[in-house]
């Protein structure tokens, strides 16, 4: 096998509660990862030596700032094995925004380097690699489409979820900073039980099951978007003219910005857009399910 294209999925964060600040500086965090239909592809193609990235987005980090790039060097250190890649990547999941974009197409790397060189490395070995990488990279590494995060959220725990559910996402023109958002984020004197906060998850996770989703969003929040909106207040005015609509809680995915409206079914998605259309002046919209 010479070459191989891979597709690279997003991911929303349904659930994101922070329960401590940690010694080394990450936060202690339980988080719900679901994963969604906006892709990335990567065609990877052998090459003798190196690698080799082509994108024609402006926004895509160049050289060793590029997660890829390090994921590649990561791999060749612990696993070494002749020739390199060209990696052709078609970027759809927007820049900075709280989706996972650029930890998914490290983890898809790796995955995909794992097959194109027969490197036959465990998918446990592939998760603990991609944990060196970024918070994010496991979960997309374990090939799993529903799981809770914990640790740093690279803890992953797969969990059962039978429902496709349908997502308006809301991106900004401008990616947000997620070491800045983090940084903001004030622990509170009553921290969070992690038994508490875990139960409450998996209530959310049950109430979507069960097509309750204004029970679910009600159990499933997200802490940083104080700090997001701290950075970035007009998101907060995007967030509560959303929500204002009456369509469901407006969520915002991982240290943001993009914010997110859920439903049922693309019926009742398609329905919500011809509301949110007129009501104008909104970022623009792209609809997307679970993957
Ligand atoms: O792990 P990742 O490189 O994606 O994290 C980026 C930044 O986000 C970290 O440098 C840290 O400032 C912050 N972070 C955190 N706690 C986490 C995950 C990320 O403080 N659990």
């Amino acid at each position: 096998m010479r070459s191989l294209t891979v597709p690279s999925s997003a991911k929303l964060n349904l659930a994101l509660r922070i329960l401590s600040k940690r010694r080394d500086g990450y936060h202690e965090l339980i988080t719900l990862f679901h994963r969604i239909s906006l892709q990335d592809t990567l065609r990877l193609q052998k090459r003798k030596e190196g690698i080799h990235l082509v994108c024609t987005h402006p926004r895509v980090p160049k050289g060793k700032k590029n997660l890829m790039v390090r994921a590649f060097d990561l791999l060749k250190k612990k696993y070494p094995f002749e020739g390199g890649v060209t990696v052709r990547l078609t970027k759809r999941i927007p820049i900075g925004g709280g989706l996972g974009g650029g930890s998914s197409n490290a983890a898809h790397l790796l995955v995909g380097l794992n097959r194109l060189f027969k490197l036959r490395i465990s998918r446990k070995r592939l998760m603990d690699l991609g944990a060196e990488l970024g918070s994010d990279v496991p979960f997309f590494v374990s090939g799993a489409s529903h799981a809770i995060g914990r640790g740093r959220g690279e803890d992953i725990q797969p969990l059962r979820f039978r429902r496709r559910l349908w997502f308006l996402l809301f991106r900004s023109p401008r990616g947000l900073s997620t070491r800045k958002v983090y940084s903001l984020f004030r622990v509170p004197r009553r921290l969070p039980s992690l038994t508490g906060v875990l139960r409450e998850i998996k209530m959310g996770s049950a109430s979507f099951e069960n097509r309750n989703p204004e029970q679910a969003t009600r159990y499933l929040t997200n802490d940083l978007t104080g700090s997001a909106e701290q950075v970035r207040p007009s998101l907060k005015k995007t967030r509560e003219r959303l929500s204002g609509l009456h369509l469901g809680i407006c969520q915002m995915s991982g240290s943001g910005p993009t914010l997110y409206l859920t439903f049922l079914s693309r019926r009742a998605a398609l329905k919500a857009v011809r509301v949110i259309r007129k009501a104008r002046s909104f970022p623009s919209v792209i609809l997307v399910h679970s993957k």
